[in-house]
C-alpha cells in the first residue's frame, strides 16, 4: 500500500465564477419553486379553486379529481413549467465544469481503484445489463440518466449527479448537508434500539454512497457496501470514499438479485430509490432483502410517504413527478401499503413499520430523544422530515 493519499476527486470540478452564479441562480429559483410555488397554488387551490368546484356540487373525490381541475390553472401551469425547466437546468448548470475537468477526475478513480489505500473495492461488472427502468429514460431529466458511459473508465454521470444534487438542494434549507437522510436514519436507530450495532451494512442504488458515507460515523468498525447499477456513479463515489479514508465495498449489481450470501447483512437501507422501480422490480428487492439480513437485523427505506399517509392534496403534489420528471413508477409505488410490501418479502407485520423521522441536523439531539421517546411529532416528509418504512427480521 502507497501513502500517497488520492486526490479528492471533488477539488477538480472548478467551475468559473459566472457558471457558479448561473447555479446559484438555478438553486435560487428552484427553492422558489418547491417552497413559496408550492405555498401559493395550495392557497390557490384551497381560496379559489376548490371552492368553486364546490359551489357546483363538483368537489373531487380524489388526487386525481384535483390535478384535473387544476391542470388548466394558470397557476399550475406556471408552477409547473418552472419546477420542470429548473430541474433540466439543475443538471446542464454543472455539465460543463464536469466537461472540462473529466480526464482528471478519470485519472484518479483508476487510480484509487489501482491502489484501494482505505481498503475498500470497486467491483465492476463488464457487459452489465442495466434494468431497462433505468437505461431507457433520463431519470429526473438527467441527461444520460445514471448508466451512461461515453468513454473508458467514464465517471461523468457520476460527477454531474452528484454536483447537479449539490446545485438542486443548494439554497434549501433541510438538504445543506450532504447525506442527511443516512444521518437521520442512523442516528434514529441509534438512539430508539442502542443495542442495535450492524456489523455490515448495505445501501441500495447508492449512486456515489453520500447517503451510505455517513453509516460510518454512526456505527463505527461497521463494514459499508453500496450496489448501483451505474457504473461511473460508482467509480466516482469509489474515488470520493478512498481519498476520504473510508473504506467502502461497491459493486455494480441488480438490487433484483444480488451476489451476496443469505444473512450477510445486519442493516439493509435505501433512499430515493424504490418510487424509480417497476412495482414487480419492488417485490423483488425486498426478497432479497429478507434473504441477505441476518436474524435481528434490519432495513430501512427511506421514501416519499405513501398515498393513504397524506391527504388528497398532497398526493397531486407529491406525484407530480410521475408525469413531469420522467419517474414513471412514483405514483404505483406510492400507492401501495408499505407495511404490505414488507410482509410479502417475509417480513412479520409486528416488526414492520412506516413512519417519519425527524431530519437530524435541523431537528437537534436534544429535540430528537425526546422524539424517540414519544413526546415529539417529527416534521413533514421534505419539510424537516424523512418517510421510512422496514422492518426487522425475526
Ligand atoms: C435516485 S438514485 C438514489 C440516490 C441515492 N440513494 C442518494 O441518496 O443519493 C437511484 C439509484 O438507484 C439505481 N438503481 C435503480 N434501479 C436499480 C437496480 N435495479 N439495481 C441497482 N441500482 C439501481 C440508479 O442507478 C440510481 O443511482
Amino acid at each position: 500500500m502507497s501513502a500517497q493519499p488520492i486526490v479528492d476527486i471533488e477539488t477538480l470540478y472548478r467551475p468559473t465564477h459566472d457558471e457558479r452564479a448561473r447555479q446559484q441562480f438555478v438553486s435560487t429559483l428552484r427553492k422558489h419553486a418547491i417552497v413559496d410555488m408550492r405555498a401559493d397554488l395550495k392557497r390557490d387551490w384551497e381560496s379559489r379553486v376548490e371552492p368553486a368546484l364546490q359551489a357546483r356540487g363538483e368537489a373531487p373525490a380524489d388526487w386525481r379529481g384535483i390535478e384535473r381541475a387544476m391542470e388548466a390553472e394558470p397557476s399550475f401551469r406556471f408552477y409547473s413549467s418552472v419546477r420542470y425547466n429548473v430541474q433540466e437546468m439543475t443538471f446542464l448548470s454543472v455539465q460543463e465544469p464536469v466537461e472540462r475537468a473529466l480526464d482528471g477526475m478519470i485519472d484518479v478513480a483508476r487510480e484509487a481503484a489501482k491502489r484501494n489505500p482505505a481498503g475498500g473495492s470497486l467491483r465492476l461488472t463488464p457487459n452489465f445489463e442495466v434494468p431497462r427502468y433505468v437505461s431507457s429514460l433520463d431519470i429526473h431529466l438527467i441527461p444520460g440518466s445514471f448508466h451512461s458511459e461515453y468513454t473508458q473508465d467514464d465517471v461523468a454521470q457520476g460527477a454531474v449527479v452528484a454536483f447537479g444534487s449539490k446545485v438542486f438542494g443548494g439554497q434549501h434549507p433541510f438538504r445543506k448537508k450532504a447525506g442527511a437522510v443516512a444521518e437521520s436514519v442512523g442516528h434514529w436507530l441509534h438512539l430508539k434500539y442502542p443495542d442495535f450495532k450492524p456489523r455490515r451494512i448495505l445501501d441500495l442504488g447508492t449512486c456515489s454512497g453520500k447517503n451510505l458515507f455517513p453509516y460510518a460515523e454512526v456505527f463505527p468498525g461497521a463494514e459499508l457496501y453500496g450496489i448501483d447499477a451505474g457504473a461511473p456513479l460508482l467509480r466516482f463515489g469509489h474515488a470520493q470514499a478512498e481519498a476520504a479514508g473510508l473504506p467502502v465495498h461497491f459493486s455494480q449489481q441488480n438490487a433484483e438479485s444480488l451476489d451476496f450470501p443469505d444473512g450477510h447483512f445486519d442493516l439493509i437501507v435505501s433512499s430515493f430509490f424504490f418510487h424509480e422501480i417497476p412495482l414487480k422490480s419492488t417485490h423483488k428487492i425486498l426478497r432479497e432483502c429478507h434473504r441477505l439480513l441476518a436474524r435481528g437485523g434490519m432495513m430501512v427505506q427511506m421514501e416519499l410517504p405513501n398515498e393513504a399517509a397524506v391527504s388528497a392534496y398532497e398526493n397531486f403534489f407529491w406525484n407530480w413527478d410521475t408525469g413531469n420528471n420522467a419517474e414513471p413508477f412514483y405514483t404505483t409505488f406510492r400507492s401501495q401499503d408499505p407495511i404490505a410490501l414488507s410482509t410479502a418479502a417475509g417480513f412479520a407485520a409486528e416488526q414492520s413499520f412506516a413512519h417519519l423521522i425527524p431530519d437530524w441536523v435541523t431537528f437537534g439531539e436534544e429535540r430528537y430523544r425526546r422524539f424517540v421517546k414519544g413526546e415529539l411529532p417529527a416534521p413533514a416528509h421534505g419539510s424537516g422530515g424523512w418517510f421510512v418504512f422496514g422492518a426487522r427480521k425475526t
